[in-house]
C-alpha cells in the first residue's frame, strides 16, 4: 500500500511539533506536511494544499474566526474532493457536527485528540477510500422532483428513474423521501412497511455516519436504497434543514445518485434540499392547471436565482395527441422541455398498486421505454439498442 499523505495545519509551532511527535509513533506509513498557519486563513493557501487527509487544529472559540475556518474547510473540500478533513475542535455538539459535515469535514475530534484516537480515525479514512475503492468524496449527483400540482408523477417518476439507475448502470443511487408530511415514495417500489425513516435518522444525528444512514434505508433493488418518510407526520416537524444538508453531503459521498422527492412543499426545508440538487426535474403534465402550477413553481426558482440550467421541465402521461403539444406548453411556461414521459394507465396503476418498479413489473411498456432513455441520457450511455455502437456499425454496413 501507498504511503498516505497528511497535512497538518496549526497556528501554534509547539503544537505542531507536538502532533509531529504524536504521528511519528505510529505504525503507519505517513508523509507528514507540518503548515503553520490558522485555520481562518487557510483560504489563501487552499490551491497549494495536497495530501489525502488533511487535520486543521481550530482551538477558536470566537465565531467570526470559526465561520471563516469552515468557510474555508468548505472550499478547501470543493478543490480538492478526494482529501478528507479531520477537524480538531472542543465542540462536539450535533449541531456543530452537523454544521462541520456540510463544510465537508469527516471527522471532528477533540483538541487533545491523544494518538489513539488520531490513529483510529486515519484508520477509518484509510479504510473508507480502500472500500470505495475511489478518493473521489463528494462526486455523487443530486436530482430533485419537484410537482408542479399534486398528482404529476413526480414521486413515481423519482422512485421509477432510480430504480432504472440502479438496474441500468450498476449504479449506487439513494432516494429521499422529504414529503415529511405524507411521504409515500417508497409504497411505489415495495409493498412491505420500511422498518425505520428519515425520523429515526434524525433523532441520531450524532452518529449519522455511512453505515448508520445505511441502517436506516430501506433495500429496493441492489444498488437502490430508500430513505423513507415519517410514517406519523408529527415527526416530520423535528427535521430542519442543518439534518437535510447533512444527509444530502453525506450520500452525496457514497452514491452515483441522490434522487430527492421534495413533492409540492416549497417550504425552507425544501428549499434547503434544491439548493443541494444539480437538477431540479419540475414534473408537470400537458394541461392548464399543470401549466400554472409549472410557471407559478419557475416564478420561484427563478426569485431562488436557481441558473436556468439547473431546472428541466419533464411532461409526464405525455400523449402526442393530446389537446396540448410540446410547443403550445414551451411558449406558456417560456422554457424548452426537452423530457417527456408517455401516458399509460395501465403499466403505471399496476405497478403502483402493487408496489413494483414499472420496469420489472411492466418492462418495454412506453414508461418503461421513457425511463430507460432518461436513465441513459444521465448515465451518459447510448440508450437502447437501436443507437448502440454496434448497431450503428451495423446498420452502415
Ligand atoms: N406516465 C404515467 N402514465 C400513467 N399514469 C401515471 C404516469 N405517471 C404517474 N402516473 C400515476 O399518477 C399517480 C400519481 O403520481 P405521484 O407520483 O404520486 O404524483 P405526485 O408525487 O406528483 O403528487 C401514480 O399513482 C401513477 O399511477
Ligand atoms: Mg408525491
Amino acid at each position: 500500500m501507498n504511503d498516505l499523505n497528511l497535512a497538518i495545519v496549526s497556528a501554534g509551532k509547539h503544537r505542531l511539533d507536538a502532533f509531529g511527535r504524536i504521528l511519528a509513533s505510529t505504525n503507519r506509513r505517513l508523509q507528514v506536511t507540518a503548515i503553520e498557519c490558522a485555520p481562518q486563513r487557510l483560504g489563501a493557501i487552499t490551491t497549494q494544499l495536497s495530501a489525502d487527509i488533511l487535520i486543521v487544529d481550530c482551538q477558536d472559540n470566537d465565531e467570526a474566526a470559526l465561520s471563516a475556518a469552515l468557510l474555508a474547510l468548505e472550499q478547501i473540500g470543493m478543490q480538492h474532493p478526494g482529501m478528507a478533513i479531520v477537524l480538531l475542535h472542543h465542540g462536539q455538539s450535533p449541531d456543530f457536527l452537523i454544521r462541520a459535515m456540510r463544510a465537508g469535514v469527516r471527522e471532528v475530534l477533540a483538541p487533545d485528540a491523544d494518538i489513539a484516537a488520531l490513529d483510529a480515525a486515519i484508520g477509518r479514512i484509510a479504510a473508507k477510500a480502500g472500500k470505495t475503492g475511489t478518493q473521489n468524496g463528494n462526486s455523487g449527483k443530486v436530482l430533485a422532483f419537484a410537482s408542479c400540482k399534486g398528482g404529476s408523477g413526480a414521486t413515481f417518476l423519482a422512485a421509477n428513474l432510480g430504480y432504472a439507475l440502479a438496474a441500468q448502470g450498476n449504479a449506487r443511487v439513494a432516494l429521499f423521501d422529504l414529503n415529511l408530511q405524507f411521504g409515500d415514495a417508497a409504497l411505489y417500489l415495495s409493498d412491505d412497511k420500511p422498518a425505520a425513516t428519515i425520523a429515526d435518522v434524525v433523532q441520531n444525528i450524532s452518529r449519522l455516519d455511512e453505515a448508520f444512514l445505511k441502517a436506516n434505508m430501506m433495500q429496493a433493488r441492489p444498488g437502490f436504497d430508500i430513505l423513507a418518510a415519517p410514517a406519523d407526520p408529527a415527526f416530520g416537524l423535528e427535521i430542519k434543514p442543518e439534518h437535510v444538508d447533512a444527509l444530502i453531503t453525506l450520500a452525496s459521498r457514497h452514491y452515483d445518485y441522490v434522487i430527492l422527492d421534495t413533492g409540492r412543499n416549497l417550504d425552507a426545508l425544501t428549499i434547503r434540499a434544491l439548493d443541494h440538487a444539480d437538477t431540479i426535474f419540475a414534473v408537470m403534465q400537458a394541461s392548464l392547471p399543470f401549466v400554472r402550477g409549472a410557471k407559478r413553481m419557475l416564478g420561484i426558482f427563478g426569485s431562488l436565482e436557481y441558473p436556468a440550467q439547473k431546472i428541466e421541465l419533464v411532461v409526464n402521461r405525455f400523449q402526442k395527441d393530446g389537446a396540448l403539444g410540446i410547443k403550445d406548453l414551451e411558449a406558456a411556461c417560456k422554457t424548452a422541455i426537452r423530457r417527456t414521459v408517455a401516458h399509460h394507465a395501465e403499466a403505471a396503476e399496476a405497478a403502483a398498486n402493487q408496489g413494483i418498479a414499472v420496469m420489472k413489473l411492466a418492462g418495454g411498456s412506453p414508461i418503461a421505454r421513457s425511463l430507460e432513455a432518461w436513465a441513459a441520457d444521465l448515465l451518459g450511455k447510448a440508450p437502447a439498442e437501436e443507437t448502440s455502437w454496434f448497431n450503428r456499425i451495423l446498420k452502415r454496413a
